[in-house]
């Protein structure tokens, strides 16, 4: 028989970059190649839950039995999030959203002038996704992930804290071969247990593996 510990559980998570429009054929975005969301989609998936999977513009396939929402930008993104963290049991963020976007995106094509060597873009903050849905009164349990180039567990705690979130997924992007884009990843998971911090190393892994590990952990933190 197949084993299928996340029967019954409701599953939203966020993939892949944001892209914030600077005019109509321009934009700002990041090197997020959402495998890692998608990793956790499918393996949520394949133990059982129910999933739905928000995903920014990526090259990616939807994974077998999910349901996927297609966004672009970090509102659109954060306006599905609200929408579905409602009647989920688990949330969990792992897309790399733009921290900003542009104040008013140009109607038309920018230009270059004659004379004219700098360029200003002012930039606004973009809604914090996840530190919202944690700040919900009907809060499902909140997975975030940190992407860092040192500090680990400094940075992972903190973001814990900060963001109020259940469990964090802290992975040393400096390292080669592992995180953007790579299929490889390996990380530091943190998670609150009462007034103290569990915390658990996954080594160096394919993101399909280390996906099903995260998914297990908070499964058994849900259960708690
Ligand atoms: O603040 P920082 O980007 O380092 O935090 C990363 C975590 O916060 C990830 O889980 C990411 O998906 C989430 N995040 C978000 N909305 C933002 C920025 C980050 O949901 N605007």
């Amino acid at each position: 028989p197949v084993e299928r510990p996340a029967e019954g559980v409701r599953v939203v998570i966020t993939a892949g970059p944001t892209r914030e429009p600077l005019d109509p054929v321009r934009y700002l975005s990041n090197h997020s190649s959402g495998k890692m969301g998608f990793a956790l989609a499918a393996a949520a998936a394949a133990l059982g839950a129910r999933v739905q999977l928000i995903s920014g513009p990526v090259a990616l396939p939807t994974p077998a039995g999910v349901e996927r929402f297609d966004v672009e930008s970090a509102q659109e993104m954060h306006d599905a999030a609200q929408r579905l963290a409602g009647e989920c049991d688990l949330f969990i963020g792992c897309a790399a959203v733009a921290d900003f976007r542009a104040e008013t995106p140009a109607e038309h094509k920018l230009k270059k002038r004659e004379g004219e060597d700098t360029l200003t873009l002012r930039l606004v903050k973009n809604p914090d996704i996840i530190a919202a849905i944690a700040a919900r009164a009907d809060r499902p349990y909140v997975v975030g992930f940190a992407a860092e180039t040192r500090d680990l567990a400094t940075y992972a705690r903190d973001k814990l804290e900060r963001k109020r979130l259940d469990m964090v997924v802290a992975n040393d992007v400096s390292r080669a071969g592992l995180g953007f884009g790579a299929d490889d990843n390996a990380a530091l998971l943190l998670w609150r247990e009462g007034d103290t911090t569990g915390q658990v190393e996954l080594p160096p892994q394919p993101k399909i593996a280390l996906a099903e590990a995260v998914i297990r952990q908070a499964l058994a933190q849900l259960a708690d």
